[in-house]
């Protein structure tokens, strides 16, 4: 059995007071997760204070972006080990917002992911097509390419190391859900390839996130189906309650 893991994305939300009340209302309303895991992802300047509520509890924490050089003249810009020396655990790389807004190319999300797993951070790694891909019938076309080209030259030892969540774009931010079913038949398709590109334990063992509105009232029909191993969650992990009750639908 795979474990479930529920990720929050904080996106451009929260300064520090905003943040550290957030994550202390989830730490002290957190059920249970036995196996499960949750991670939250805050910006940049709330990961270290963030880290310090959540240490002694089971949320881990993750960052949403990083550059793929190891230091040097990248002014605004923020390393892998920088991310380590605050604490997180994961980088969410190749987000859509990522994809569109800054341009980033499935080979800079590569390098992203190479230079993540080489400073031992795990990686949440995003792929999904738009809604015209959809409609024009290249959604796993769409999707192949980039996992493949996300994963180029990733050995299968580190594999266990990547998270891939599977974002339809026209979900995220919309109120537009896939439904069980459409985000089922994606994610049985993304265990497909790597099945093909590693092996069946690793296809078996890998962990595949649905994220695009997800929300209270639909995570648990969305997390019981048979491939979809957790959510990647935006806009209802901003209030603890929420986020609270798609953690309990687990
Ligand atoms: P949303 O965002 O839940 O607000 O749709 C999900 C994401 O972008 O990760």
């Amino acid at each position: 059995m795979r474990k479930k893991v529920i990720a929050g994305n904080w996106k451009l939300n929260n300064d520090l007071n905003e943040s550290l009340s957030l994550v202390s209302e989830l730490k002290s309303k957190l059920p249970d997760l036995g196996l499960n895991e949750v991670i939250v992802c805050p910006p940049y300047t709330s990961l270290e204070s963030v880290n310090a509520v959540i240490k002694d509890s089971p949320i881990k924490l993750g960052a949403q972006n990083m550059h793929e050089a190891d230091s040097g003249a990248y002014t605004g810009e923020i390393s892998a080990q920088m991310l380590k020396s605050v604490g997180c655990e994961y980088v969410i790389l190749g987000h859509s917002e990522r994809r569109t807004i800054f341009n980033e190319s499935d080979e800079l999300i590569n390098l992203k992911v190479k230079k993540a797993l080489s400073k031992q951070l795990q990686v949440i790694f995003c792929v999904g097509e738009t809604l015209e891909e959809r409609e024009s019938g290249v959604t796993n076309k769409v999707v192949e390419e980039q996992v493949k080209k996300g994963l180029n030259e990733i050995p299968e030892s580190e594999i266990k190391n990547i998270i891939i969540a599977y974002e339809p774009v026209w979900a995220i931010g919309t109120g537009k859900t896939a439904t069980p079913g459409q985000a089922q038949e994606v994610h049985q398709f993304i265990r497909s390839l790597v099945r093909n590109y590693y092996s069946e334990v690793t296809a078996q063992n890998i962990i595949i996130q649905y994220g695009g509105s997800v929300k209270p009232d639909n995570a648990s029909e969305l997390l019981s189906q048979p491939d979809i191993d957790g959510a990647l969650v935006g806009g209802a992990c901003l209030k603890s309650d929420s986020f609270i009750q798609i953690i309990k639908a687990v």
